[in-house]
C-alpha cells in the first residue's frame, strides 16, 4: 500500500485526441512525482471519477484530487466534492484532500503569455513585429458561475500586464458575454496593426477550432490587420509545475476551495437563484442523471430538463389530485416550458391519504398535499428557481 496517490481529474471529450492529451499530461506530470499518479474523467471517458477513486484508495492511504480545471464552477464545487464524499463512505479510513480550480496560478499566467509570445515570434519572420499597436483578446470558455467569469477577468488583465499592457479585451466563446465577435470589433475600433487571440483553455477540443474558424471568418473584412491566434495552453512544464503546486498545498493543508464569493453561500444581484446549499446539492444530482459518467449521451440535444408526476389514483383524486394535475399544466404552459418540463399523472405512489402526491425528477423530490392552490408555487420555486417548495416537501430521495 502506497501512502499518497494523486488523482488528476480531467472533464473528459468526446473528441479523444483532447483525451489523449490530458493522458500525456498526467503521464508527463507522473514523472516528476514520487507518488502513484493516476487520472480520472468527470464525464464522456474512462476512467470515471466513482471508479478512480475507489481503486486509488484500494492502493494508497492518502488521496490528493486535483481537478485539471481552470476556474471554480459546478464540476470542482459540486460534482468532484461528492464524489469524495460517496468514496470517504466507501474508504472510512482513506485521507482524501480535494484541490480548487488553477486558473489563477501564476505558472499558467505565464503559459498563456508563453503562448501569445510564441505567435508574435513566429511572425517575426514574415513583417515586423507591431506591439506598439497590438490588441490582445484573452478568449475563455464562459461560465455561468459568476466566480469563475470574475476569476477569468483578473487572469486575463494578468495575461496583459505579462505582455506589456497591450489593449485588451476579455471575452467569452459562450455561455456568457462578451462573445468573440463583438469584442474583436471592438478591438478593430482602436485601430492595431495586429490582433492576437489567446485562448486559455487547458486542452484542445472543437472550442479550440471554433475560436480559430470565427477569427479566420471576421479577418476578412479587415485584411490590412494581421489576425492570430495562440494556441491553448496544452502539455508543457509549467502545466506540470502547477500541478505540482497544488499537490504540495494538499499535503501541506492549503488549497481548499475559495468560498467567499461563492453563489451557492453568497447570494448577490441577479444571481440570486443559484443561493443554497441545496441548490449545489440538486445540481449535482441532477448532472449526475442526465451525464452519466464515461458514456457518450443518449439524450437529443434539447432534453426535457424536469419530469414531474402526479398521482391521480382513487385516493389522491378524492384529494384533488386531477385539479392539481390540470394547474401544474396550465402554469407550466404559462410559463412557456412545456418543451422543457414532462408532467405525467400516475398511478397509485404508495402516499394514499398524504395526497395529491408530487414528484420531481430527476431531482428526486416528493411533494405531499400539493393540492391545486400550490401549483404556482411549485413551479415558481423548484422548476423555474430550482429551490425546494419546502412547504409541501415530503422527502428527498437519496
Ligand atoms: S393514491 Fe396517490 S399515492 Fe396512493
Amino acid at each position: 500500500m502506497q501512502q499518497t496517490a494523486i488523482l488528476i481529474v480531467g472533464h473528459g471529450s468526446r473528441n479523444q485526441k483532447s483525451n489523449q492529451e490530458f493522458r500525456d499530461l498526467v503521464d508527463r506530470f507522473a514523472l516528476s512525482r514520487n507518488e502513484l499518479v493516476q487520472c480520472a474523467f468527470i464525464e464522456l471517458a474512462e476512467p470515471g471519477l466513482t471508479e478512480a477513486l475507489d481503486a486509488a484508495a484500494k492502493k494508497a492511504r492518502q488521496i490528493l484530487v486535483i481537478p485539471l480545471a481552470l476556474f471554480g464552477a459546478g464540476h470542482v464545487k459540486n460534482d468532484i466534492p461528492l464524489a469524495i464524499a460517496e468514496a470517504q463512505l466507501q474508504h472510512p479510513d482513506t485521507i482524501f484532500k480535494a484541490a480548487g480550480p488553477m486558473g489563477l496560478l501564476p505558472e499558467l499566467v505565464k503559459l498563456a503569455a508563453k503562448r501569445g509570445r510564441e505567435v508574435l515570434d513566429r511572425d517575426q519572420s514574415r513583417r515586423k513585429r507591431t506591439e506598439d499597436h497590438m490588441a490582445v483578446l484573452v478568449i475563455g470558455r464562459g461560465s455561468s458561475d459568476p466566480d469563475a467569469n470574475s476569476d477569468f477577468y483578473k487572469v486575463a488583465r494578468m495575461i496583459g500586464e505579462a505582455l506589456g499592457d497591450p489593449f485588451l479585451v476579455p471575452c467569452f466563446v459562450g455561455v456568457t458575454g462578451p462573445d468573440l465577435e463583438s469584442s474583436l470589433e471592438l478591438a478593430v475600433k482602436t485601430r492595431p496593426k495586429r490582433i492576437v487571440v489567446i485562448p486559455y483553455f487547458l486542452l484542445q477540443g472543437i472550442l479550440i477550432s471554433r475560436i480559430h474558424d470565427q477569427v479566420a471568418e471576421f479577418g476578412k473584412a479587415w485584411p490590412h490587420i494581421s489576425m492570430s491566434v495562440a494556441s491553448y495552453l496544452g502539455v508543457d512544464s509549467l502545466m506540470c509545475d502547477a500541478l505540482s503546486f497544488q499537490a504540495e498545498g494538499l499535503v501541506g493543508g492549503k488549497l481548499a476551495l475559495p468560498c467567499v464569493s461563492c453563489k451557492y453561500r453568497v447570494p448577490t444581484e441577479n444571481v440570486v437563484k443559484n443561493f443554497s446549499a441545496l441548490k449545489a446539492l440538486l445540481w449535482s444530482q441532477r448532472h449526475r442523471f442526465t451525464h452519466s459518467q464515461a458514456v457518450d449521451h443518449v439524450h437529443s440535444h434539447k432534453p426535457i430538463k424536469k419530469h414531474i408526476f402526479v398521482c391521480t389514483n382513487i385516493d389522491c383524486a378524492e384529494k384533488g389530485g386531477f385539479r392539481t394535475l390540470q394547474s401544474i399544466r396550465r402554469k407550466i404552459k404559462d410559463a412557456g416550458l412545456q418543451n422543457e418540463v414532462a408532467v405525467t399523472r400516475t398511478s397509485c405512489m404508495g402516499k394514499c391519504g398524504e395526497g395529491p402526491a408530487v414528484v420531481v425528477y430527476p431531482d428526486g423530490i416528493w411533494y405531499r398535499e400539493l393540492t391545486s392552490e400550490f401549483a404556482g408555487p411549485l413551479i415558481t420555486e423548484h422548476i423555474q428557481n430550482d429551490r425546494l417548495f419546502s412547504e409541501r416537501v415530503d422527502h428527498i430521495m437519496n
